[in-house]
């Protein structure tokens, strides 16, 4: 089981996970907190669950985690200064975070597919799905969800991309609490790098994106789009060129 004593001796955050809350069950960690009839509206709440029965990733698919060998988990904020700044840098932001805590931890290279994937040797390792729920034109609370496969070997289901764990690659168990202390550390200091520059961000996301100026298809439901994966604009769009034309793409799955 999760030792909250083992995690909180390795967390070095002011802010985020300061506030942690754990639990046994539950639908979805992203949903529960962005319901504000929930209550929590600590900036940097961070929740996580051993099982979720309706954890979900983008386009409403299913995440699944098998109970306690994973981290599934969602950070809450809600401080103005991150809210309405660039959506997709912030998400951004949240999976070079996995990248860098992976990589610092284990010494295995990962990857970055757009837009919130993380692969390890060309499959899926963890996924990030922000949520957020806004007033008028103004976002009031936001929820970056995390899963990262982390000691789960066997995966069934059908795929987009083949799943991996972190045991499955390095052959070992790993350590949840120090991997989750790791990247809430790490992720503090992207979101301050973030506040201060989201070039900086974009510009450390796109070093590890390996399919720019790849030949790719970009699905979006029943529609694909092929063309050169020319570049990610300055606020985390893809730019697509077919001919000499650039388009703008703002949702979808792309592949090689
Ligand atoms: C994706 O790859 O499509 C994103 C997956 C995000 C899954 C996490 S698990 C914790 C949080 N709660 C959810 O229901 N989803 C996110």
């Amino acid at each position: 089981m999760f030792s909250l004593e083992n995690f909180d001796i390795k967390l070095n955050t002011d802010i985020i996970g300061r506030n942690f809350v754990y639990t046994e069950e539950i639908e979805s960690t992203n949903s529960f907190l962005l319901n504000k009839a929930n209550k929590f509206s600590t900036d940097g709440t961070v929740l996580l669950a051993e099982k979720q029965n309706k954890g979900h990733g983008r386009n409403n698919k299913v995440w699944y985690s098998t109970r306690g060998y994973n981290l599934t988990f969602s950070i809450l904020l809600t401080n103005k200064k991150y809210l309405n700044k660039s959506f997709n840098i912030l998400n951004f932001a949240a999976s070079l975070s996995v990248a860098n805590a992976i990589e610092n931890l284990y010494q295995l290279k990962t990857e970055l597919k757009w837009p919130n994937d993380v692969l390890v040797n060309g499959k899926k390792i963890a996924g990030i799905l922000m949520e957020s729920i806004s007033h008028g034109s103004k976002v009031e609370r936001l929820v970056i969800g995390i899963g990262i496969n982390v000691n789960q070997i066997l995966f069934q289901g059908s795929y987009n991309i083949p799943p991996t764990s972190l045991k499955l690659e390095i052959n070992d168990s790993v350590d949840r609490e120090r991997l989750l202390a790791e990247y809430l550390n790490n992720f503090e200091e992207t979101l301050n790098k973030f506040e201060a520059s989201p070039a900086d961000i974009l510009k450390d996301w796109k070093s590890k994106c390996g399919l720019i100026g790849e030949k790719i298809s970009v699905t979006d439901g029943d529609k694909v789009k092929y063309g050169i994966f020319d570049d990610i604009d300055e606020e985390g769009f893809l730019l697509l060129k077919n001919k000499n034309k650039i388009e703008k793409i703002f949702f979808g799955d792309v592949n090689i």
